[in-house]
Order: C-alpha cells, then structure tokens, then sequence
C-alpha cells in the first residue's frame, strides 16, 4: 500500500431503512492518524454511518474500505466505544479491558502487559481488580477506552463516547483523549452533538445534514497542537464554532418547519 492511499476511503455509501434514505452517496477519505468528528441534527445518519463503518450494518450501495480491503463484517481492525458503556458487571476493569484479546484468542503475557499500559494511560492505574459498580461514569468511560484500545485497532469508531458524562469531566476526558491520540496518532472516527468538543479535538469536521444524511461541509481545524482547554477561549476556536453551529442550525431550521408543514 503506498503512502498516500487514505485509511478509510468511502465511496458512494447509501442507506435505506425501508423507504427512508438514510444516507445518500457519501464520498469521503480519511487519512491515516486523523482525527475526524461528525456533527449533525438528531437523525441525520452519524451513528448508521459509524455502524456501518464498523460493519454492524450493511450499506445498500456504495462501499467503504479499510487499509484497501471492503469493509463487509465487524473485524479486530476497528475499535468501537459508544455513549453507554457496556462493561460486563461481573467482570473487574483487567478482564473488562481484556475481553477483545480474549475473544481475538491473543490472551497472554505480552497482551496482559499492554492491557496494563493502556490502563495506566486512561489513568485507572490501582483500579485493575475493581467492579464496574464500583467506578464512576467516567471511570467506566475510561474502562471503555481501553478495551477498545486493546486490541490496537487501525480505525477507533467513538459515537458520543462523552455524552453521558458531565461537564467537567467531560472536558478531563477530552484532554486525555487528546493525550492518548497524541501518543498513538491513531485514526479516529468521533461523533458528537458538541461543537466546541469536535473543534478542540479533531484535524477535520464532516458537518451532516439530514433528509437525506450527507455530508454538506468539510472544516479543516487549523489550530496548533497540543491543545489546551484554554484554546476553547480563543477567537480563533469561537469563530470555528459559530460557523458549524449557523451551518447546523440552518438544517435543523429547516426540518423542523418541514415537520410543521408535513
Ligand atoms: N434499525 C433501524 N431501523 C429503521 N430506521 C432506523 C434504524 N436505525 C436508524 N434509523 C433511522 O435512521 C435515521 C438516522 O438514525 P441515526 O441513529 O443514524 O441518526 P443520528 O445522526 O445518530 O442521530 P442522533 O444524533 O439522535 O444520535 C433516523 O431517522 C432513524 O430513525
Ligand atoms: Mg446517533
């Protein structure tokens, strides 16, 4: 594979449920350790796409490729954390975070190593042996990140992975998101209802609209890193998060006056 090929290359991807189109013809690549957010009205497609992305769901045209090869099923290759965690509750934080080697049959000791690295780099370093009912939301967060970290996955799909958190730490996991992604460049795939979330993290934003879901603006987020909070009070960041809320409100407008009519 030469190195200009993209990481993830979307060609003509179409959804249907039924008579609804969901997604209609999405071209898009993303380059290897990107980071790329999706924002977008409820509804307009993100988590389908995501889905589909990690094979979960089936396009009705239209294809997506990993590294070169079509995405047709779940695979090792791509990482996936969602809104809601879901650790197994008999389970402690190791064995939580180990479940993808386990089941990708690579337990041992050079996986238990690794496993305790990422802990210790989600920062729940001494928490090994405790149960999900004993962390709080956002340690349970963390947990996730590092299962899905786990098994060194090329794609980390995250769909509103800080959403049920508040706000504070929420804005702890977005630095130590950073911090984790500045370690590894990993490729990452990141949607979320928050603007200023996706502008602090990512290196582009695909703006979506809906009826039918696609992609109507691609913003290059041009601002120097690592990124403190503090970016967050800068012109530079407040003008980026204006511009993608008139593009967002605009189509929610839109459909909500459509909704009106209909
Ligand atoms: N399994 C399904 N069967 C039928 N329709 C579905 C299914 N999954 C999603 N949809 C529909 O597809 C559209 C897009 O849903 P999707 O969950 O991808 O949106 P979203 O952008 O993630 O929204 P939100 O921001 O609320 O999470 C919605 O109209 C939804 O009702
Ligand atoms: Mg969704």
């Amino acid at each position: 594979m030469d190195a200009a090929s993209p990481k993830l290359a979307v060609r003509g991807l179409t959804k249907r449920f039924g008579d609804l189109e969901v997604l209609q013809a999405i071209n898009v690549d993303i380059q290897h350790g990107e980071f790329v957010s999706i924002v977008g009205p409820s509804g307009c497609g993100k988590t389908t796409f995501l889905r589909i992305i990690g094979g979960l769901e089936t396009a009705a045209a239209g294809e997506a490729r990993l590294d070169d090869r079509v995405i047709d099923g779940p695979g090792a290759d791509r990482g996936f954390v969602f809104q809601q965690d879901n650790l197994l509750p008999w389970r402690d934080v190791l064995s939580n975070a180990e479940i993808g080697p386990e089941i990708n049959g690579k337990l041992g000791e050079s996986q238990r190593g690794l496993t305790m690295k990422l802990l210790d780099l989600v920062g729940l370093k001494g928490f090994e042996k405790y149960f999900p009912r004993q962390l709080s939301g956002g340690m349970r967060q963390r947990v996730n990140l590092a299962r899905a970290l786990a098994v060194d996955p090329a794609l980390m799909l995250m769909d509103e992975p800080f959403s049920a958190l508040d706000a504070q730490t929420r804005e702890i996991m977005q630095t130590e998101l950073m911090r984790i992604w500045e370690a590894g460049r990993k490729t990452v795939l990141f949607v979320t209802h928050q603007i200023d979330e996706a502008v602090f993290l990512s290196d582009r934003i695909f703006v979506f609209a809906r009826r039918p879901g696609r992609i109507t603006e691609i913003i290059d987020v041009n601002l120097p890193r690592p990124r403190p909070l503090s970016i967050k009070r800068t012109p530079e960041f407040a003008a980026l998060v204006d511009r993608i809320w008139t593009l967002i409100e605009k189509d929610v407008r839109v459909s909500v006056l459509e909704e009106h009519e209909g």
